[in-house]
């Protein structure tokens, strides 16, 4: 593992393994033009224009910073049809890192979860998981499939610190099998690092013991390799049963353990689109016709060559250890500067981004006031900065239309890798302790449009008082005249 010290051993920070060639001018409103900003998209992080945001948080999928190798091959796309030079390049990187030789594209994770979900899942089946993502679910019950999370109790404790939070609990799984019988399950899905309770990574021995107990009960093992690249580095820093292992040897062990792996290639490759891939021909047969039903051709399901070739150089990228480090340090420094000041964050740090409990921060505010939505918006007013719901308002309805309200209320604060300097991050933390300090002025929201399916994305909320105006005029008493 390569480390990098600093003289003085308690000034430790963080240090890019990069220098950045290329930039993107930053434009930060004033606080009175963040509430304008904000009322306009309706109180949603999702709609706010990236030209009136600081520091996007909101995600790190397709956002992620390429590099000088990734943007070079993406030259050389072989723009056709059928039969591309670009397919074929892709399909030898998937091979060196998944051991697999057959594959499908799709435009994006999502969409291998629908061919998934179109080929396997039928009515009254149980799909256990570690946990749920949003739209793995959605699928999932689109298809009139129920999903079962199975992640062990501590996960979803965001004060209890164990290194494999995303790992699920053995005898559930087992319970579970026994009580449905393997009949009613098609796959149970493998999250790598677990997004919604934080970004949290499962240990290797987990996920081999769980393709253990698929194949000795006929159920197929599905690994959703979205969030495997800090999940990676998780099981080489924190496992003493990989410590000894290359990156690459990690990847083929457990690739070789699974019956189909899928991903997001927007999180993994840092490229965009997404791939289903195995070594067996019989499930990628079954999916095929989905493809150019769905995607498009069988060489690029959609995808835009350049990215395909941005992808295969990603993913072979995802093998060194100075690349997929970046993303975990950095996140580890904004957590450890929060965590110090008091701020209630998910710990240990995970992957994905920092990730700070929403109802700890506003305990005023209770589940049905959306206290994780409501700090989303407040974060925008402090900084500028968008971060990302993970709480109710991420949730579906119940079929009786009743509020399922999320285990967990989390704002999400995700760290595109090696899109942020340290400063930034820095100024990030700041941003969050002034807001603590202030945590008491920040009041709840309610829905004033609210779509049924992934509210999320799209759904409008109004604060419930004139709130944010009073957070903004704090904001310019205690800042003066800064942005
Ligand atoms: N699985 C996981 C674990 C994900 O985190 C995502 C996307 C998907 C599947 C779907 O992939 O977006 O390419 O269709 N997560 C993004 C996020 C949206 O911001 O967490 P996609």
């Amino acid at each position: 593992m390569s480390v990098v010290k600093f003289y003085k051993e308690d000034q430790q920070v963080p240090l890019e393994m990069h220098k950045v060639r290329v930039v993107q001018k930053l434009f930060l409103p004033t606080v009175e033009e963040r509430v304008k900003c904000l009322k306009e998209a309706g109180n949603n992080t999702f709609l706010l224009q990236n030209k009136d945001v600081f520091m996007d948080m909101l995600t790190d999928s397709g956002v992620n910073a390429m590099s000088d190798n990734q943007v070079a091959a993406s030259m050389q796309a072989d723009d056709s049809y059928a039969g591309s030079e670009t397919c074929n390049r892709l399909m030898k990187a998937l091979e060196t890192v998944f051991g697999t030789k057959y594959f499908l594209p799709a435009h994006q994770g999502r969409a291998c979860e629908n061919i998934l979900a179109e080929t396997f899942v039928k009515q009254g089946d149980v799909i256990p998981m570690n946990f749920h993502f949003t739209t793995t679910k959605a699928h999932i019950t689109r298809m009139g499939g129920r999903v079962e999370e199975l992640v062990t109790k501590e996960g979803l404790d965001p004060h209890y610190i164990h290194p494999f939070k995303g790992n699920f609990d053995i005898p559930r799984l087992k319970k579970l099998i026994e009580e449905v019988g393997a009949d009613h399950i098609p796959f149970v899905r493998i999250e790598a690092g677990t997004n919604l309770i934080g970004g949290q990574p499962l240990s290797m021995e987990n996920m081999l013991e769980v393709a253990q107990i698929c194949r000795e009960n006929g159920i197929l093992s599905v690994l959703d390799a979205s969030l495997l690249q800090d999940n990676l580095y998780f099981i080489k820093t924190r496992e003493e049963a990989a410590k000894d292992m290359t990156i690459a040897e990690i990847m083929r062990k457990i690739a070789d353990a699974m019956d189909l792996i899928y991903f997001s290639s927007r999180k993994l490759g840092f490229s965009r689109g997404g791939a289903i891939v195995s070594n067996n021909n019989d499930l990628i047969m079954r999916m095929k016709e989905y493809i150019p039903l769905y995607e498009g051709f069988l060489t690029y399901g959609g995808m835009e060559v350049r990215s395909m070739e941005a992808m295969a150089v990603g993913l072979l990228e995802t093998l060194d250890e100075e690349i997929i480090n970046q993303g975990p340090l950095f996140i580890e420094y904004l957590v450890k500067e929060l965590d110090e000041y008091g701020v209630p964050m998910v710990k240990p740090a995970g992957g994905l981004g920092a990730h700070i409990n929403a109802s700890e921060f506003l305990p005023h505010i209770p589940h049905e006031q959306y206290p994780a939505g409501a700090l989303a918006t407040a974060l925008y007013i402090a900084g500028g900065i968008r971060g990302m719901e993970r709480g109710s308002i991420s949730e579906q309805r119940n079929p009786d239309g009743s509020e399922h309200y999320a285990e967990l209320e989390l704002l999400r604060l995700a760290c595109p890798r090696r899109v942020f300097t340290l400063s930034q991050i820095k100024y990030c933390a700041d941003r969050v302790k002034w807001l603590y300090d202030n945590r008491e002025l920040i009041g709840g929201l309610k829905w004033e449009e609210e779509p049924k399916v992934l509210r999320f994305f799209f759904g409008r909320l109004q604060p419930l008082s004139d709130w944010q105006d009073r957070l903004a005029a704090k904001f310019r008493e205690d800042f003066g005249d800064s942005l």
